[in-house]
């Protein structure tokens, strides 16, 4: 009898992103208890959930206090409205065929829109015409990102045709911050100032704004005063903060997969694509099945410790040579008693651990890739079956 395997099937890869929903509730209920009691949080689940998977992420932020989800595309909003989410939502990035597609639908449901331009409100309008419901738009204020937002001096201009068009309701103003995690960096303030004069302008077109929001994790864990209504963490709720904090948060996702093999090699063995590493000692390898085609950066080659979980302790090995595309290896030391099927920890937090050392983070591998925690996580590939811990 042959039994089918289809070519990518996760079941049949060692290789999973262990997702922990109670941190994420947990890192959000912390969150919420900085917030004074008029201020909401808004959970960003953009990006599949920062990877995490957006359902999950959602529920579990929800649990902690969220009370608003926010996506960047329609279709995400559309997908957690009709998961049954009870909540408010905001989508925020979509150019004429989606809005054509998807904003009717986005709109009927009751979620909010936003709006950066002129070309954007008319979009919006059009999309809630053949909607037959008024759109609940938040205008983004482009503030010095220079993406997506209306400039402060349009705001006038914008805000007379949002109060003369009987199918936009002006929900919100909003900005996204450039420079929040660095503290010092004086361009928040000034772009805080911006903000702050544009609302003032749109006021005096359409009247009171009902909420104002522009505060990411790092300006909602370090200004208090940019908090306004509403806040929007998105790397805080999984675990990692952009800026030092006394908070208490703990990564959600965790990267395993187990060895394949381990071999004992010579003094002077060279190791993967360009020979970048060759041992200095008689040591044990382990090779590992996950590769720069399931996240892992192959910039970040030779430089990052995991955890492996052998029958007698756990302990960190090096990761040498060359990241491949669906392999690594590491050195695990001429003494190891590691096997092939024991469990390596990309990242994340090695549950269960008895007393050894702590598991690399994604924050270790964005230093060695030179890059940020969030595309580390976001870069976990879809061949990558995603577990969800009870
Ligand atoms: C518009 C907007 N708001 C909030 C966030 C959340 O930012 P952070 O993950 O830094 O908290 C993002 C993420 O980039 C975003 O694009």
């Amino acid at each position: 009898m042959t039994i089918p395997i289809p070519a990518e099937d996760p079941r049949h890869v060692p290789n999973r992103a262990v997702i922990d929903p109670s941190a994420i509730t947990q890192n959000t209920r912390a969150l919420t208890g900085l917030l004074e009691e008029h201020t909401a949080l808004m959970a960003v689940v953009k990006a599949d959930g920062y990877g995490h998977g957006m359902l999950t992420a959602a529920r579990a932020a929800l649990e902690g206090g969220a009370t608003w989800l926010g996506v960047a595309h329609p279709a995400s909003a559309l997908a957690l409205s009709r998961a049954g989410l009870d909540v408010n939502i905001l989508t925020w990035l979509y150019e004429p065929h989606t809005a054509e597609t998807v904003l009717p639908e986005v709109i009927s449901s009751g979620i909010n829109v936003s709006v950066g331009s002129s070309a954007m409100l008319e979009l919006v309008s059009a999309a809630a015409r053949q909607a037959d419901r008024r759109a609940r738009v938040h205008l983004k204020i482009d503030t010095g990102m220079g993406r997506n937002g209306v400039l402060p001096e349009q705001v006038r201009e914008i805000g007379a045709a949002m109060r003369e068009d009987d199918f936009i309701e002006i929900a919100a103003a909003w900005t996204h911050l450039t420079d929040a995690d660095d503290p010092s960096d004086p361009s928040t303030d000034q772009e805080v100032a911006r903000f702050d004069s544009a609302c003032e302008a749109l006021e005096e077109e359409v009247g009171p704004i009902p909420l104002q929001h522009l505060a990411n994790s790092a300006a909602l864990l370090t200004r208090p005063d940019l908090h306004r209504d509403l806040v929007r963490p998105g790397i805080a709720l999984y675990g990692y903060p952009p800026v030092p904090t006394d908070v208490p948060l703990r990564p959600a996702m965790t990267l395993t997969s187990r060895l394949a093999l381990v071999k004992e090699v010579p003094e002077g063995t060279t190791i993967g694509y360009g020979r970048i590493r060759t041992t200095d000692r008689r040591t044990r390898l382990g090779l590992v099945p996950i590769g720069y085609a399931d996240g892992l950066h192959r910039v970040a080659s030779d430089r990052c410790e995991v955890l492996v979980r052998t029958a007698s302790a756990d302990s960190r090995a090096l990761q040498v040579g060359r990241i491949s595309m669906d392999q690594i290896v590491i050195d695990l030391g001429p003494d190891s008693d590691a096997c092939a099927g024991d469990e390596v920890f990309l990242f994340g937090d090695a549950e269960g651990a008895p007393t050894g050392p702590a598991a690399t983070t994604a924050d270790d591998w964005a230093r060695a890739a030179g890059t940020i925690p969030y595309e580390i996580l976001t870069s976990v590939a879809g061949r990558v079956s995603r577990e969800v811990r009870a």
